[in-house]
């Protein structure tokens, strides 16, 4: 038996140092740009574990040393290559995607191969579908948004009286989420079905899973890891138990009355379907682009929400700016998407809660395709990954005042309301880069701030929140440049006391 163990561990140490060593030999020549961290043959491994769990402190010590410039720090299979500063960052953004490639860089992390599907990433119709139908139909659609808001927060909290109650706040807010933007993407019934959202709530975690776990190994097991651990083809038959009838009748209806048919759904399904083309229009390859979208649309807002929610239930002297704000705005507006617009104390306090926290340490990545030079020299050899260092910039004395303070309503003040739009949560610029920045920026991040912002309307003025025993707000949990509140926490609610 020991024998065995043995002969397996020296088997896989010489594997492993082969690795290293083709690794090396392959490694393209980035000696001109200096490395945070352990950057040699072997050492440059304890590196790529070290950012695993310091990946925050990290990139802090890179933007000290290296503010305006380029660092790098080790991956396991390639060179990160950091960048900071407005000028580097324009530069980035405006890189063609031959040279820096977001679609390549995204496919790097996620295996679409395996999770998505390889046309997700390489034909991305559905992102001009995001952009302009969903995107353009907000104010039509909000009276089904705060619909879905106020029952689904009513059907999941289930209040008896004034008495407080624990909720997980992470779960709760999924369930919201899901059933909002589902709401809006297949309208109801569908939206309301618990094996369809809990399919598509899955997906996506199983979509983080298989790619995190296929990216720590080399490439060329890649393919065995993939075909183990891949949920797609089962998600996709589960999905399309429930979506086959609906993309039918609708294709029934398209084909006898054309594609402005009388009552025709008014919904994402529909806006894909007049888009798709080919093979696209299958009932399989609509099923999966449907999955894509909630994978897009769920986790990241529950992600952000959560942490506002934190912050809320952590400070309940944030509560009474919000609720004037929303009763006076309700109150001249009613519940709809001109309302959500005027709220500038809500959209500052989302806003914050993103530059704050963030999925990731780091945005706008890009893989170079071709190598790549910058105005200042720097010299990005294809092969490397290329990224902003977003967190040490939205914490940066020099752009915002008091930097480290969570200060909620910090958009919102005169002088910033006298800027408006470029202040606002949706508007990127190389200081905000919580959703990238330029053409790859996120695509639903208008649907995402509306649903969102109405999400925090409805609980200041329906509820009271705070943490139990008069709780701080728990530690986050970060692995890599990834970063979440604590999913497991409990929030508690109350119907608020006037
Ligand atoms: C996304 O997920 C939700 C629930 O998780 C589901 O109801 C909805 O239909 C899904 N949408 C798509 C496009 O897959
Ligand atoms: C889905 O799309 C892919 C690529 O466009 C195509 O190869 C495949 O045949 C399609 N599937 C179906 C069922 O049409
Ligand atoms: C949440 O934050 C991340 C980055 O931190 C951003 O990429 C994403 O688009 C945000 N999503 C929403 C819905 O606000
Ligand atoms: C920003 O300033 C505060 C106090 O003025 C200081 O404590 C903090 O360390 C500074 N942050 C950074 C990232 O330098
Ligand atoms: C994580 O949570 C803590 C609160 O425990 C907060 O102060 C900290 O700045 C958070 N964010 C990040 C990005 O580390």
């Amino acid at each position: 038996m020991l024998q065995y163990v043995s002969l397996l561990s020296c088997a896989l140490f010489t594997l492993f140092l082969s690795f290293a060593i083709s690794r090396y030999l392959r490694r393209p020549n980035l000696d001109s740009i200096p490395t945070v961290g352990p950057g040699g043959l072997l050492t440059s491994y304890w590196g790529a574990l070290v950012f695993l769990f310091h990946a925050r402190e990290t990139l802090q010590k890179g933007y000290t040393n290296y503010k305006g410039m380029a660092f790098k720090v080790p991956g396991l299979f390639y060179w990160n290559v950091i960048l900071s500063g407005p000028k580097l960052v324009e530069e980035i953004r405006k890189a063609p995607e031959d040279y820096l490639s977001a679609r390549e860089g995204f496919s790097d992390i996620l295996k679409p191969k395996y999770t998505l599907g390889h046309e997700t990433i390489h034909n991305p119709y559905h992102v001009s579908v995001i952009l302009t139908q969903l995107t353009r139909n907000l104010a039509a659609r909000f009276p089904d948004i705060i619909d879905e808001i106020k029952t689904s927060f009513d059907d999941n909290i289930q209040l008896v009286d004034y008495e407080w109650k624990s909720v997980p706040a992470y779960e709760t807010i999924v369930r919201v989420v899901c059933r909002t933007s589902n709401r809006v993407f297949v309208g109801l019934p569908l939206c309301r079905d618990p094996d369809w959202n809990d399919l598509v709530s899955g997906f996506a975690l199983d979509v983080v899973k298989v790619a995190v776990t296929i990216g720590l190994f080399p490439d060329f097991v890649a393919p065995f890891v993939g075909r183990l651990l891949s949920n797609l083809p089962r998600s996709v038959r589960r999905g399309m138990k429930h979506l086959q009838p609906i993309i039918e009748e609708r294709q029934k209806n398209l084909d006898e009355y054309g594609s402005d048919w009388d009552e025709k759904p008014n919904d994402m399904l529909s806006w894909l379907m007049d888009e798709a083309e080919g093979e696209e229009c299958s009932v399989q390859n609509l099923t999966r682009r449907m999955l894509t979208i909630n994978f897009s649309a769920i986790h990241t807002s529950s992600i952000n929400f959560t942490h506002a929610l934190f912050y809320l239930a952590a400070n309940p002297q944030y509560v009474e700016p919000l609720r004037e704000e929303v009763e006076a705005t309700i109150e001249e507006e009613g519940w709809s998407k001109n309302a959500i617009a005027k709220m500038r104390k809500v959209d500052s306090f989302l806003k914050e809660t993103l530059r704050f926290e963030g999925l990731s340490f780091v945005s706008m990545l890009r893989k170079a395709v071709k190598d790549f030079t910058f105005s200042d020299g720097t010299l990005v050899p294809a092969g490397s990954m290329v990224s902003v260092a977003s967190f040490p910039t939205h914490r940066d004395n020099e752009t915002y005042e008091n930097a480290d303070v969570f200060d909620p309503f910090r958009f919102a003040n005169e002088k910033q309301v006298k800027e408006q739009a470029c202040q606002q949560m949706v508007s990127t610029n190389p200081e905000f880069l919580t959703f990238g920045h330029g053409k790859n920026a996120c695509p639903g991040r208008f649907f995402a701030a509306t649903e969102l912002k109405a999400m925090l309307a409805h609980i200041v003025v329906t509820y009271d929140v705070k943490f139990e025993n008069k709780g701080l707000r728990p530690a986050n949990i970060t692995f890599g440049a990834a970063n979440s509140p604590n999913t497991k926490a409990k929030i508690m609610f109350r119907k608020r006391v006037v």
